[in-house]
């Protein structure tokens, strides 16, 4: 595992320098985007890159990481239309595919199961790490084999959705891409910011790995890049 901590000031840079080397490097590359607050600032960097020429998501392919169920569409928690908001739609030339999650589908395990093709063969996956450890809806409970699919929430998410993220209601479930798709992908990074994520992040990184805490499994990834900045990796012992 690579832990790369960096003051608040530069942080998001930091992580949107990497993202366009990625791209730079590999046109085509396979990623899957999440769609919480932490990776906001490093989408304003990285649409500030590609508008300066340094890479574009022409040849991309992005794969989103997971969705409410039980939302309208163009509500504002919803994660396709945050990801739209937040990235597609300020490029200036979109990917070469998106796949948002089909949330609407009255079978939503059918659109989960489907997602679930979309999200193997990934070359980068981002993640946010939840406060309870969770990553995507990865919740607690999870387990390392699990793939794409219809889940609970926990009763923080349900909440947040209102009280974070705007909903017009309370949504009913998620559907998340599996920590089994997220374990076999090329390359995967941890976006951790703030001094609320210091405990949870050294619960996920430094003590025993454990369902409690699906974030732990990530240690797991050969390629396990974390991205901190300086207040969510103040309990850390480095
Ligand atoms: P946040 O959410 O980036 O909005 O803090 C992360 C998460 O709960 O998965």
């Amino acid at each position: 595992m690579d832990l790369v901590v960096r003051p608040g000031s530069v942080w998001a840079e930091r992580v949107a320098g990497e993202l366009a080397g990625r791209l730079a490097a590999r046109p085509s590359l396979r990623i899957c985007l999440p769609t919480g607050d932490t990776p906001v600032p490093v989408y304003d960097a990285v649409v500030a890159l590609v508008a300066d020429g340094a890479c574009s998501f022409e040849g991309a392919t992005v794969v989103l990481l997971d969705e409410w169920v039980g939302l309208p569409p163009g509500d504002p928690a919803r994660c396709d239309t945050r990801i739209r908001a937040q990235l597609i739609d300020r490029l200036p030339a979109p990917p070469a595919a998106v796949h948002v999650i089909d949330a609407d589908d009255p079978w939503p395990g059918a659109a989960a199961a489907r997602h679930d093709v979309e999200a193997r063969n990934l070359d980068l996956v981002v993640l946010g790490l939840g406060l309870n450890g969770h990553i995507g809806f990865n919740e607690p409970g999870s387990r390392p084999d699990d793939p794409t699919r219809l889940v609970r929430l926990a009763v923080s998410s349900r909440e947040a959705a209102v009280a974070r993220y705007g909903a017009t209601r309370v949504p009913t479930a998620g559907i998340t891409v599996g920590l089994a798709r997220l374990l076999e992908a090329g390359e995967c990074w941890l976006l951790v910011t703030g001094e609320r994520k210091a405990r949870i992040l050294r619960r996920a990184l430094e003590e025993p790995e454990g369902p409690d805490c699906p974030a732990s499994y990530l240690r797991r990834h050969p390629r396990l890049t974390v991205f901190a900045d300086e207040a969510a990796a103040g309990l850390l012992r480095r």
